[in-house]
């Protein structure tokens, strides 16, 4: 089985971008391990990243009958973006959404996500891990539907 894990606006800049926030592993990293996470757990990975909504939103119509899920980190539009839980809804994938940064502990406005309520679940806090924790339930999640 093949998943996507899809890293959405400013994600490109990890690595460099507010590192205090963010960390201090690339994107190369990130998409590298999470490469190895995914054949640990029996899954062929790939990784696209955009800056572009629309874009976006193209990868997760072309996820379907491609891939099994999708690991998500929509960036900034996971707090402004009903046309990206659109998709996801339209596409009836399992998504996993993740963030780097506890989103609950920071502003208000990062509190909210148009992405929960279409995933399967959310995981947020754990930094560059959170996308192993996101495979491995992908996984889990897959083995169990079959
Ligand atoms: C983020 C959290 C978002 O609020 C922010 O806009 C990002 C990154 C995270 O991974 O912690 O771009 O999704």
């Amino acid at each position: 089985t093949s998943i996507l894990v899809l890293n959405g606006p400013n994600l490109n800049l990890l690595g460099t971008r507010q590192p205090e926030v963010y960390g201090r592993t690339t994107l190369q990293d990130v998409e590298a391990m999470c490469v190895d996470w995914g054949k640990a757990a029996g899954l062929d990975v790939t990784c696209v990243q955009s800056n572009h909504e629309g874009v976006m939103i193209d990868a997760i119509h072309a996820a379907k009958g491609k891939h099994g899920g999708i690991v998500l980190n929509a960036g900034a539009y996971t707090h402004t973006s009903v046309a990206l839980r659109d998709a996801i809804a339209s596409v009836e994938l399992p998504v996993v959404e993740v963030h780097l940064s506890n989103i609950h502990a920071r502003e208000t406005f990062r509190h909210h996500s148009h992405i929960a309520p279409v995933a399967l679940g959310q995981i947020a806090g754990f930094g560059a891990q959170g996308y192993d924790l996101a495979i491995q339930a992908l996984a889990k999640h897959l083995e169990s539907a079959g």
